[in-house]
């Protein structure tokens, strides 16, 4: 692998590489050094869902607004990497990364792994997010995580990864001794989050006062 990445830096690296078998992942707390891919996942997400024209994120705005407190207190990231070598075992008092080997029938092909390796010399790929922050339950009188983005990048998807990051946050909010994890569900992601054990909720609907329906509320007498 350090010949992949020597061959890199001589631009002589194939468009598509592929990571072979096995790979090695790592679900680790995002920081502020991460803001670029966590930039560049969101714009992913935002095409995937064909929303691109609510798309108005930038990496300013995502580093002024994103690691401004302790992990876990308000928004957090955690980022799911997948490299070819074994990744160091750390342990952080904030959280101890989870670390797991993966036997893949087929290496995985990624176009766009370029733009998403954090360390050129060093082979990780940066695969996906799940972006989440505390709420609270007035009906248990606790604190629950409410997740606001969980995404894996295409070539990535259907091997577990997106099991193993909404089990880090499932796993975060046992630890806390938090009630209760939610979000809301792209349709066509609602078989996974079944076969995680996820109860969908059918009476409930998602509301939403965005844009000129939010500002007109500046005008208005309460
Ligand atoms: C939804 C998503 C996060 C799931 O991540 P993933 O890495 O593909 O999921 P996993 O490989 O961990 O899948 C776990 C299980 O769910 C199943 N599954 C995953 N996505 C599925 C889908 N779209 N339809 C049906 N089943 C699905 C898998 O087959 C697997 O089942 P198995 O354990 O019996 O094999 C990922 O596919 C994704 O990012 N999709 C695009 C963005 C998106 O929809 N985000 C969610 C917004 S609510």
């Amino acid at each position: 692998m350090a010949a992949a990445a020597a061959a890199r830096e001589q631009n002589t690296v194939p468009e598509t590489s592929a990571v072979g078998d096995p790979i090695f992942s790592r679900v680790r707390l995002a920081t502020s050094s991460d803001v670029p891919f966590i930039h560049k996942l969101i714009y992913e997400m935002a095409v995937f869902e064909g929303q691109t024209h609510l798309f108005s994120a930038t990496e300013s705005g995502l580093t002024s607004t994103l690691f401004n407190s302790p992990p876990f207190q308000s928004v957090t990231v955690f980022l799911l990497e997948i490299s070819p070598s074994p990744f160091p075992s750390t342990v952080s008092p904030d959280f101890t990364p989870f670390v797991k080997t993966h036997n893949l029938d087929l290496p995985i092909e990624d176009p766009e792994r370029d733009n998403f390796t954090p360390d050129i010399s060093n082979d990780v790929v940066v695969a996906g997010f799940v972006l989440f922050f505390p709420n609270y339950l007035g009906f248990l009188s606790t604190h629950g995580l409410y997740i606001e983005d969980i995404y894996v990048r295409e070539p990535y998807r259907g091997k577990g990864f997106g099991s193993m990051l909404l089990s880090a946050v499932a796993k975060q909010a046992v630890k806390m001794g938090y009630g209760r994890i939610e979000w809301v569900a792209n349709v066509n992601a609602l078989k996974f989050y079944e076969q995680m054990g996820v109860r969908i909720l059918q009476k409930l609907r998602v509301c939403r006062l965005t844009g000129d329906a939010l500002q007109a509320y500046d005008m208005v007498n309460i």
